[in-house]
């Protein structure tokens, strides 16, 4: 019997070549660059085998009775999982695939970009060259915040935050802290890192890089109290998702000048609004969520992806199944 799949979305086309070369797969796509709409989703979904979705489709209840008892894989396209009603799945018995590792070099790459164009002012200082603000060299004009001897905390010292904190320590940082569900000596050897609660690492922190997963425990962690903590000085940096954020404190904490800058490559909610009050901030530069965005590291995603359906769909051990 032939299995269908719904691909929730135009992906990169080593992806979609796998799933179409499959022997007895069927290949139903959103074929567009947005998001399919909800009601399309539902339709899609309606009697397939296997639903390759991404991090923007909520897959919750409404859409896994839509699909029926006989979805037997998710695979998304993201190391993410908070999009998934993973409770719901695993009542039902649905295995999940997903893309851990192949993201994290590029995620952590654009991480380390992000902090520097917030600290060093980059967005900032090259507008001023077009808008001719650039008058003449001033010694106190443009300065911000270096890494060198610096103290830099990371909130979930995982794949993705020891990558980072791997590539800032050549910047000469002098300490690592890091925050999470408990220490992991293993991970944090390599920096000589030091597992500290939330609050001391807010305090501590030259620069804060949040890196963690979005669970009901992080969910609006870094918000007016962990802000009043930070130093005037120093720089918060968020590669996670947007929701582990309490924005309105942020905006605050920005405004008032209760830290210097911030660098967010995930919002609440995305895309951000163009009149949203963070965007009026010179000391915030905010990313459209492009963490794993080099035409590679997503072809390989696609690729990942399709093969984790498809092993899921055969019965066989998934590449990168979750454990449910
Ligand atoms: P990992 O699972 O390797 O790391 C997640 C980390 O979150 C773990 O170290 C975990 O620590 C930590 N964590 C869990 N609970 C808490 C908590 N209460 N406080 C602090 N830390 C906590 O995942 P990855 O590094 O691969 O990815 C991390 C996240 O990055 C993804 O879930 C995704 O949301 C985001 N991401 C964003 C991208 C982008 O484009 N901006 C690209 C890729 C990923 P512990 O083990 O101690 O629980
Ligand atoms: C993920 O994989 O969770 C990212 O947010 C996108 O690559």
């Amino acid at each position: 019997m032939a299995m269908s799949v719904f691909v929730t979305r135009r992906i990169p086309a080593e992806g979609l070549r796998v799933l179409s070369q499959a022997s007895g797969c069927r290949v139903q796509q959103w074929d567009s660059e947005e998001p399919v709409p909800r009601a399309e989703l539902l339709a899609g979904v309606a009697g397939a085998h296997g639903l390759l979705c991404l991090l923007s489709d909520r897959i919750d209840r409404e859409v896994l009775d839509a699909a029926g008892p006989g979805l037997k894989v998710i695979s998304t396209l993201s190391v993410g999982l908070d999009h998934l009603a993973l409770d719901e799945i695993k009542k039902r018995g649905i295995r999940v695939g997903y893309t851990p590792d192949v993201l994290t070099d590029a995620t952590a790459e654009l991480s380390v970009a992000l902090l520097l164009s917030a600290c060093r002012r980059l967005p900032e200082a090259a507008q001023q060259v077009r808008s001719g603000g650039w008058t003449t060299w001033k010694p106190l004009w443009m300065c911000g915040y270096g890494l060198s001897d610096s103290t830099v905390g990371i909130i979930g010292l995982g794949r993705i935050g020891q990558a980072v904190a791997r590539r800032l320590k050549p910047f000469g940082v002098r300490r690592f802290l890091y925050t999470g569900s408990g220490p992991k000596p293993e991970s944090a050897a390599e920096f000589g890192a030091e597992f500290v609660p939330l609050a001391r690492l807010a305090e501590e922190s030259d620069f804060v890089v949040v890196t963690c997963a979005l669970t009901p425990a992080t969910q609006g962690m870094c918000n007016k109290d962990f802000f009043a903590r930070m130093k005037k000085t120093s720089v918060f940096v968020n590669t996670s998702r947007g929701a582990v954020v309490n924005q309105e404190d942020l905006y605050e904490a920005l405004a008032q000048g209760q830290i210097a800058a911030a660098g967010l490559d995930v919002t609440t909610p995305e895309p951000l609004p163009t009149d949203h009050p963070l965007l009026s901030l010179q000391n915030c530069v905010i990313l459209p969520h492009i963490g794993s965005a080099t035409y590679a590291t997503r072809s390989t995603m696609a690729v990942l992806a399709a093969r984790n359906l498809l092993a899921g769909l055969r019965g066989e051990p998934m590449p990168h199944e979750l454990t449910l």
